[in-house]
C-alpha cells in the first residue's frame, strides 16, 4: 500500500446515501486529498462536515468533476445517466450507487465479498448493487461456493429510508399525524405507510412484478456470474426506519444441513450470524441499523424439498446496502492499483 490519498467526489453530497457515504470514507479513514461533494446547483454553499472540517458543496456540473480520481454518485439513476460520462471524460473513476448502469454489460457489478474480481475489466464506471441484492448476495455466496444455489424464494422487508430523504421524512410525520388523530397524507409512497405494509416498490413491470423485484433476480445473476441462478422475488415497504429484513428460502444442488450453513457463513467474509432460537436470538433490523455487517438466523433445513434451506437476512440499507459497498469498491479499486492505472491513461 502506497501512503497516496486521492481526490474523491460525493455527488448527492446532501442525500441520505451521500451523507453516509461522506461519513463511511470519514470513518474508514479512506485516503481522501480533497474531498468535493457536489449536489444540484441550489445547494451550493451548503457545507458538509469532513475529518473536523467544513467543507462547502459545489453544483454538480462537468467542471466540478476536474482533477477528481473518484467519483462515488448517489443521487439517482437520471442523474448518473447524464454525469457519470462527463466525470469519466474527466479522468475519474465513477462508483454509482443508482440502477443507471448496474445491468450495462460494460460496467462490473460488485460486492466486494463475492465478485471483487470483476473490478479488473471496468471502463470507467463500477456499478454498486441495489440494496436489497446486496445484502442476499453476501449470505448466498459461500452456501453457492459449497453447494450451488439452483433456485431462490426473497421475500424482503424494506425500511423507508431506502427511499431516500423525503420518504424517511413521511414514515416520521405521518406516524406523528395519526398518533395526534390527523389524517395520514401519503405523499412519496402511494398509500399510508405508518402502521401499514406496502407491496411495491418501484414501478410495475414484466408480468406483474416490480422493478425492484426485476433488480434482485437480475443483479444476483450477474454479481455470482451465473445465469442459471432461478430468483424469484417480492418487495415489501414497512414501517421501520434502518435496515432491510428479507425472508430467504434456497434450493441447492448438493445437501447443507442447517449446521453447515451456520458454519459456512459463521467464517464468511462481512456475516454475522445471530442464531440461537433458544435464548431467542435472531437479528432485527433495529440491531443492524447503523452496523457495517450482514446479519443471518433463524437457518432452518426447508423439509418440503430434499435439499432447501430457510434464511433471515438483516442489513443496513444505507451503509452496507448503500454508501459502505460503494466506499468498498473503491477501496479495493485503490487497493489493486486500479485508479492509478485508470488515470494514468489520461
Ligand atoms: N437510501 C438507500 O438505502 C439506497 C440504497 C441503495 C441505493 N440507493 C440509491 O442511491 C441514490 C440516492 O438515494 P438516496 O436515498 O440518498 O436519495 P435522496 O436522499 O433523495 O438523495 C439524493 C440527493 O441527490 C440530489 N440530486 C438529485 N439530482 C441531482 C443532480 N442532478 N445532481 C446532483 N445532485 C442531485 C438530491 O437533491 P434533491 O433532494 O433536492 O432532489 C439529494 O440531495 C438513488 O439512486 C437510490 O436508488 C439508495
Amino acid at each position: 500500500m502506497t501512503d497516496k490519498k486521492w481526490n474523491v467526489a460525493v455527488v448527492g453530497a446532501l442525500g441520505m446515501v451521500g451523507t453516509e457515504m461522506i461519513k463511511t470514507l470519514e470513518v474508514r479513514d479512506f485516503p481522501v486529498a480533497e474531498l468535493r461533494p457536489l449536489d444540484l446547483a441550489q445547494f451550493e454553499g451548503t457545507e458538509v462536515d469532513f475529518a473536523g472540517r467544513k467543507v462547502r458543496t459545489l453544483a454538480a456540473t462537468a467542471e466540478n468533476f476536474a482533477g477528481v480520481d473518484i467519483a462515488i454518485f448517489s443521487a439517482g439513476a437520471q442523474a448518473s445517466l447524464g454525469l457519470a460520462p462527463l466525470a469519466v471524460e474527466k479522468g475519474a473513476v465513477v462508483v454509482d450507487n443508482s440502477s443507471a448502469w448496474r445491468m450495462n454489460p460494460e460496467c462490473p457489478l460488485v460486492v466486494p465479498e463475492v465478485n471483487p474480481d470483476d473490478l479488473r475489466w471496468h471502463k470507467g464506471i463500477v456499478a454498486n448493487p441495489n440494496c436489497s441484492t446486496i445484502q442476499m448476495v453476501v449470505a448466498l455466496k459461500p452456501l453457492h461456493d459449497r453447494a450451488r444455489i439452483k433456485r431462490v424464494v426473497v421475500s424482503t422487508y424494506q425500511a423507508v429510508s431506502g427511499g431516500g430523504r423525503r420518504a424517511f421524512d413521511e414514515l416520521r410525520d405521518q406516524t406523528a399525524d395519526l398518533l395526534a388523530g390527523r389524517p395520514a397524507n401519503p405523499q412519496v409512497f402511494p398509500h399510508q405507510i405508518a402502521f401499514n405494509l406496502i407491496p411495491h416498490i418501484d414501478v410495475f413491470q414484466d408480468g406483474d412484478y416490480t422493478k425492484e423485484e426485476w433488480k434482485m433476480v437480475r443483479e444476483t445473476q450477474k454479481i455470482m456470474g451465473d445465469e442459471s441462478i432461478r430468483v424469484t422475488a417480492t418487495c415489501v415497504r414497512v414501517p421501520v426506519f434502518f435496515g432491510h429484513s428479507e425472508s430467504v428460502n434456497i434450493e441447492t444442488e448438493k445437501k447443507l444441513t442447517a449446521d453447515d450453513a451456520r458454519n459456512l457463513l459463521q467464517s464468511a467474509p462481512g456475516v454475522t450470524v445471530i442464531d440461537d432460537p433458544a435464548q431467542l436470538r435472531y437479528p432485527t433490523p433495529v440491531d443492524g441499523a447503523h452496523t457495517d455487517d450482514v446479519f443471518v438466523g433463524r437457518i432452518r433445513e426447508d423439509f418440503t424439498m430434499e435439499n432447501g434451506l430457510n434464511l433471515w437476512v438483516v442489513a443496513d440499507n444505507v451503509r452496507k446496502g448503500a454508501a459502505l459497498n460503494a466506499v468498498q469498491i473503491a477501496e479495493e479499486l485503490v487497493a489493486r492499483g486500479l485508479v492509478e492505472e485508470w488515470r494514468s491513461k489520461e
